[in-house]
């Protein structure tokens, strides 16, 4: 008797230890609420970045997981080193897998649509992160910055820094164009911005592009990559500069900005009677803030992938709970199949001036990197 008394009692201890420790699992450790929790878990995201080549790919893979994680979901995070046919099989194998909800920032834009008629297939829904995928059906979202902003930026600081506004008549001065990866839609919005902003200067003459190299197709850098835009910068000095000095070079992004650097380098620029032009970029890298800091590289276009991110992560929680995502855009994005509903975020110039508000300050690079 004594004995199943006591064993009665201690069940019913176990009973109430158990349902106490289950309350408390159902907190999640930001003190959110039990049902916040029970929401994500058990749902896996699959993330498929670009390349690890890049620094700030690398933290948007890594702000992603951590904001999805925050909410109680798996993730599957890879990265495609540059490499179509490998980025494609790692989305295959996500859909085997069974992901609930695809993100993906794509190599090439144009690549993806049979693996993703798979997924559409199969009800997964796709985000498209940063990069618009083209050619699809299977697109549901899209999270980016207002990219021909970023073009407008690059463009309207070489027309401030070399003076050329509101008739001044100031010239004419040497510029050169660069433009990024054929294959990434980016591409054409940022030189559509910044073209537009270029084009009055350039008719007034007050810009000249010596080397005549105006067209899209002829100033891509394939895979956005530093070492093909260094080669195409040495080739323009040989060509077009034997006699005269670059004042200005358009440039997409930070990797690509710091190959033309090298080769304005090794062609004797950066000295006090033939100083560097002025050089845009794109990323806010850490390298590229250190080249602007040290008077090489000028400018860079800051974009916040901490913010876009979160916003990636509220367009998969939001359709996850079959809810509409918050968008700001409905009209701009068409991938030639569907407009993608959008959320773009502002993306930011900065300079020497500027820097240590923007990048410092907001926490976005540790000051300690930049030494
Ligand atoms: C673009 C992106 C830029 C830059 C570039 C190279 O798609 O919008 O911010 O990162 O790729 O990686």
């Amino acid at each position: 008797m004594r004995t199943t008394r006591t064993r009665t009692a201690a069940a019913a201890l176990t009973a109430v230890v158990l349902s106490l420790s289950l309350a408390a699992c159902g907190q999640s450790s930001a003190g959110g609420s039990k049902e916040e929790k029970a929401d994500g878990k058990g749902s896996t995201i699959g993330i498929a970045m670009p390349t690890k080549s890049s620094e700030r790919w690398i933290a948007d893979g890594r702000n992603m997981v951590a904001e999805f994680k925050k909410l109680g979901y798996k993730t599957d995070l890879q990265y495609g080193e540059d490499d179509v046919d490998q980025q494609v099989s790692q989305i295959e194998n996500m859909i085997t897998k069974g992901v609930d909800v695809l993100v993906i920032a794509a190599i090439d834009g144009r690549a993806l649509s049979d693996v993703l008629r798979q997924a559409g297939e199969q009800n997964i829904k796709v985000i498209s992160y940063d990069r618009l995928i083209l050619g699809s059906p299977d697109v549901d979202y899209y999270a980016s910055f207002d990219n021909e902003k970023v073009g407008e930026l690059q463009a309207g600081y070489i027309v401030d820094k070399l003076g050329l506004k509101s008739g001044s008549g100031k010239g004419p001065f040497n510029i050169e164009l660069f433009a990024g990866s054929p294959d990434d839609n980016n591409t054409r919005y940022f030189f559509q911005g910044a073209w537009k902003t270029l084009k009055p200067y350039i008719d007034k003459k007050q810009l000249v592009i010596r080397s005549k190299q105006t067209k899209l197709d002829q100033i891509t850098t394939l895979r956005w990559d530093g070492g093909t835009a260094q080669k195409r910068m040495d080739d323009l000095l040989t060509s077009a500069y034997s006699s005269a000095e670059v004042d200005a070079v358009l440039s997409p992004y930070d990797g690509i900005s710091i190959g033309i650097i090298s080769a304005l380098k090794s062609d004797g620029y950066g000295t006090k009677s033939k100083p560097y032009p002025v050089v845009t970029g794109q990323d806010a890298e850490v390298a590229s803030v250190k080249s602007i800091i040290a008077g090489q590289q000028t400018q860079t276009v800051y974009k916040d992938t901490r913010a876009l991110a979160k916003q990636a992560v509220q367009m998969a929680d939001a359709v996850l709970h079959d809810k509409k995502p918050e968008v700001n855009d409905t009209t701009t994005y068409n991938n030639e199949k569907l407009v993608v509903p959008s959320f773009l975020l502002d993306p930011v110039s900065v300079d020497k001036t500027n820097y240590q508000a923007e990048l410092v300050d907001s926490g976005y690079i540790k000051e300690s990197d930049l030494r």
